[in-house]
């Protein structure tokens, strides 16, 4: 299988990588990536040297450019991870998330219906769904539920999942669709969460918590959503959309004295600072859909792979 992974030097595309690799020896990949800000090729390091690795540099939305790669390489699959993907840069600058979420997007789809590429996954987010109340004791969304993003960046991810499922409907394209929560692993840019919370601690800095710090994640171990993908690139019927979630969900707060516990640092280097334009309070998602017809579930126990996480940052 030859198979176009864009956005692989970031942090989720280059575990998929580096994992899909180890596990499919034989298939060929070819990452394509604009190398923005939060691109490190370093994460590639292993496979840069395989035959079987290409790396191309390049913008999702230069659709010319985007035509020559697929007319030269002829794919059999593609999995779309490359979006500008930081809520607070969105809520700063939030032009460029439509221009790479959703266009970028189209570009790709355009071109998988122009060659035609036999299956094109997107990777989204639980964010598309906005949130509910804290005390929400229900059941969590499925995958029918309607969107109601709350950030710039949630809303040019739930744009380029509709912009999917029309390119299902109306050209036949074989689309699938993955929403996963929060994930945590190796190689993630030092402006989200965990690594900033390490960093941070680790130089004696306080460390920022939004608001009252009671939002609520589920953190997802990243090599559970690399197998969830596969999966579904493999199984997932035409069209359909998969929830993704590890059912770990916990406060920020929380999360944040687990991290400092494992650091062995003191909880008062915490400080409440003005909470984030229209933060989320949680998104608890459904995950039976994948469950019962993929048979995946989450492999890697929380507290474990956070604590492995957590030293190799450390470094
Ligand atoms: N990180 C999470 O917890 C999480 C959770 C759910 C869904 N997601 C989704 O997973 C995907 C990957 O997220 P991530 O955390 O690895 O993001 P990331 O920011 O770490 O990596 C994004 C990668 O995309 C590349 N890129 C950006 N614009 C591009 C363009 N125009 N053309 C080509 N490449 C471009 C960047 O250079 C970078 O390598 C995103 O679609 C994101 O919405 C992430």
């Amino acid at each position: 299988m030859r198979l176009l992974i864009t956005g692989g030097a970031g942090f989720i595309g280059s575990n998929y990588i580096n994992w899909h690799l180890q596990q499919y020896p034989n298939d060929e990949i070819v990452c394509l990536d604009k190398l923005t800000y939060a691109a490190n090729m370093a994460a590639l390091a292993d496979v840069v040297k395989l035959n079987n690795f290409t790396f191309i540099q390049g913008d999702i939305c230069d659709e010319q450019f985007v035509e020559m790669c697929f007319a030269q390489y002829k794919f059999d699959s593609v999995i779309n991870f490359a979006a500008e993907s930081h809520v607070d840069t969105s809520i700063k600058s939030p032009a460029i998330f439509t221009k790479t979420n959703v266009e970028g997007t189209g570009v790709l789809l355009d071109a998988c219906v122009k060659f035609a590429v036999a299956r094109f996954h997107q990777i989204s987010t639980d964010e598309v769904y906005g949130d509910k109340p804290l005390d929400y004791d229900w059941r969590g969304f499925t995958e029918e539920a309607a969107l109601h993003p709350s950030s710039p960046y949630a809303a040019s991810k739930a744009a380029a999942d509709l912009l999917c499922l029309a390119y299902a409907r109306t050209y036949g394209l074989y689309v699938t669709i993955s929403r996963s929560s929060n994930n945590y692993g190796p190689w993630q840019h030092s402006e989200k969460l965990l690594p900033k919370i390490i960093a941070l601690a680790e130089s004696g800095q306080k460390i920022p918590v939004y608001g009252t710090g009671l939002n609520k994640r589920d953190w997802l171990y990243v090599l559970d959503h690399c197998i969830a993908v596969d999966k579904i690139l493999k199984n997932g019927k035409a069209g359909h959309i998969y929830n993704i979630a590890a059912g770990t969900e916990i406060a920020n707060l929380t999360f944040i004295k687990v991290v400092l516990g494992i650091l062995g640092k003191d909880e008062n280097v915490i400080e409440f600072v003005e909470d984030r334009a229209g933060h989320d309070l949680r998104y608890p998602m459904d995950c039976e859909k994948i469950k019962n017809e993929l048979a995946w579930k989450p492999h890697y126990a929380f507290e474990e792979s956070l604590t492995k996480t957590v030293a190799w940052y450390k470094g």
